[in-house]
């Protein structure tokens, strides 16, 4: 992306540059041609319809050509690939949690492959921060209460600033890291080492944990909707919407059951604020969404089964 965006940037200040320039050379000319001198008198000057029409249509044409590129731009910066490779980021006073599907955690440093697309789902824990890697062009603002999303491609292996670019207090100014960008084999090498298992088998754990599979069953029978394949997929509301089953809903679901409740549903489910961190919301994400990647057996196999280097080929949460 940083050379899409530096190529419309360049294009701003060249045309930006050439009007200032136009400008002050048409006000030096006229201010000298036009002086006022002792016994000529000023003449009245009327419109002219095809000079009006010239500078009219011209910069339109040209904050048209703007308006497109810039919003082709921003589309594309703002819609990660499907197939990403996805990390949670937990931002909070002051430091960057990292945590990578396959269960690698980290702070203030973010390890990822070359060449591979990576999504960040991003929420925090306090106030408003913003994650910021001026290389990759990219800077997006980390809410409190919802997920937010970033997406990069590093084209080039080497290690690259991480700032925070919202002022959230005493020590913002501090709030740095690093985004270590290696070759696929040493990023292979790197994720072998000190997992504690995917991001999904912790998410089953605390969901059974917090008793969430005696309503949400892998059938029809329970009193909450069956979460088999419900991730990414349309659903109906009680009032007659449909919303998609994302990030967002699923988090939202969680911690404010009552705001959508599935069309054939009571709204019998307690609300777990304040009873789980933002690390355990963001594993019950990765949970219900592995939930749609495989098999409804899949998901307790994974538990056992260490990542292999399959799964960093393959991108997240393969079993
Ligand atoms: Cu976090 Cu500034």
């Amino acid at each position: 992306m940083a050379g899409n965006v530096d190529a419309l940037y360049i294009f701003l200040i060249i045309v930006s540059g050439l009007m200032t320039l136009l400008i002050f050379t048409a006000v030096v000319y006229f201010a000298a041609r036009y002086r006022h001198r002792r016994g000529v008198l000023a003449e009245q000057i009327e419109g002219s319809t095809p000079l009006e029409l010239t500078w009219s249509i011209i910069p339109l044409g040209v904050f048209m050509v703007i308006f497109i590129w810039g919003a082709v731009v921003y589309f594309k910066e703002r819609t990660p690939p499907r197939d990403s490779t996805e990390i949670y980021v937990v931002a909070k006073q002051w430091m960057w949690k990292l945590e990578h599907a396959e269960g690698q955690r980290e702070i203030n440093e973010l390890h990822v492959p070359v060449d591979r697309d990576v999504k960040m789902i991003m929420t925090s824990q306090d106030v408003i921060h913003s994650f910021y890697i001026p290389a990759f062009r990219i800077k997006q603002d980390v809410v409190p209460g919802r997920y937010t999303v970033a997406w990069f491609r590093a084209t080039k292996p080497g290690t690259y600033h991480l700032f925070c670019a919202e002022y959230c207090g005493t020590q913002h100014s501090g709030m740095i890291g690093s985004i270590v960008v290696m070759p696929p084999a040493q990023y292979e090498a790197w994720m072998s080492g000190g997992s504690t298992g995917p991001l999904s088998a912790s998410g089953e754990k605390v969901f059974a944990e917090l008793g969430c599979a005696t309503c949400h069953r892998s059938d029809a029978q329970g009193r909450g909707p069956n979460l088999q394949g419900l991730f990414g997929t349309p659903v109906k509301l009680e009032d007659g919407r449909t919303v998609v089953a994302d990030e967002n809903y699923v988090r939202e679901s969680i911690l404010d059951p009552g705001a959508k409740i599935v069309a054939g549903f009571k709204p019998v489910m307690p609300t777990f604020q304040g009873l789980v961190s933002e690390e355990q919301l963001n594993a019950l994400v990765a949970y219900v969404k592995s939930l749609s990647k495989s098999a409804p057996a899949g998901a307790s196999s994974a538990a056992a089964t260490p990542p292999s280097t399959n799964a960093v080929t393959q991108g997240s949460q393969v079993q």
